[in-house]
């Protein structure tokens, strides 16, 4: 399928998705602690998605059974919340969360420390954001689809880090997933152009070790196969004809 271009109309509809989105991940921020469980973190999220009248996106999706992936330590993408084992200081947790609002769907993640981390954590957390928005920084009309992965790539394969091909990221908006993937590799000056009202989710998945993940026996949760620590943060953007617009903040 083509590249959905969105009216300016429908990507004001994605911005309100995107600030409930933001609220939601406020809520889970506060209650991310040592001794929390990551079903806390989803009661969190879910009082709040309902608070504000929102659809919580990945409750559903394709037998997903919570409004939050919550993946902690070597968990890549897609641990699923639980009342066992509780947050240590020294963890980190991803927070993925999608909503939805008349229609329009948001999806954005953070990585959090869990108290105090160890100065190579904190550089991986550290790291991987700022190649999300390195990456949000190619998101601009006439720009190339893969200028955005190299931006993730170069940024954090510069630091020894490996980052991850099986999950991409994607277009956003009626639907949770649309064309084009967005992968956080790939060459610059490559790929479809970039053009005005495409929205896209961009999320780079960064491991401290190897590139290498597996999915684990419940179908879901992807670890890195050495076992090291992996980071995740992502943004909803549109792109317009006055550059990258954040939609999740
Ligand atoms: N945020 C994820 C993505 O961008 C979706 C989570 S998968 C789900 O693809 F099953 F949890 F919804
Ligand atoms: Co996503």
């Amino acid at each position: 399928m083509a590249i959905q271009i969105k009216t300016p109309a429908e990507i004001e509809k994605m911005r309100i998705s995107g600030i409930a989105l933001r609220q939601v991940h406020e809520a889970v921020r506060a209650a991310v602690k040592p001794g929390a469980t990551t079903m806390d973190l989803e009661r969190a999220a879910q009082q709040k998605i309902d608070e504000l009248g929102a659809k919580a996106a990945f409750k559903g999706y394709h037998g997903y059974p919570a409004a939050l992936c919550t993946s902690v330590n070597h968990e890549v993408v897609h641990g699923m919340p639980s009342e066992r084992g509780t947050l240590k200081e020294g963890d980190i947790v991803s927070v993925d969360c999608g909503v939805i609002i008349d229609g329009y769907y948001s999806d954005s993640a953070v990585t959090y420390p869990v108290g105090k981390v160890s100065p190579a954590v904190e550089k991986l957390l550290r790291v991987t954001e700022a190649s999300l928005y390195a990456a949000i920084d190619k998101a601009v009309v006439g720009g190339r689809l893969f200028d955005i992965g190299n931006a993730v790539q170069t940024m954090c394969e510069a630091e020894g880090f490996g980052v991850v091909r099986e999950f991409v990221g994607h277009g956003i908006g009626k639907s949770m997933h649309e064309d084009p993937q967005v992968p956080n590799y790939g060459e610059a000056g490559k790929g479809p152009r970039l053009k005005a009202g495409m929205v896209l989710a961009i999320e780079p998945m960064i491991n401290a070790g190897k590139p290498e993940v597996r999915v684990l026996e419940d179908g879901w949760t992807a670890v890195t196969v050495d076992g090291s620590m992996s980071a995740h943060f992502e943004h909803t953007v549109a792109i317009t004809k006055d550059g990258p617009l954040i939609l999740t903040n």
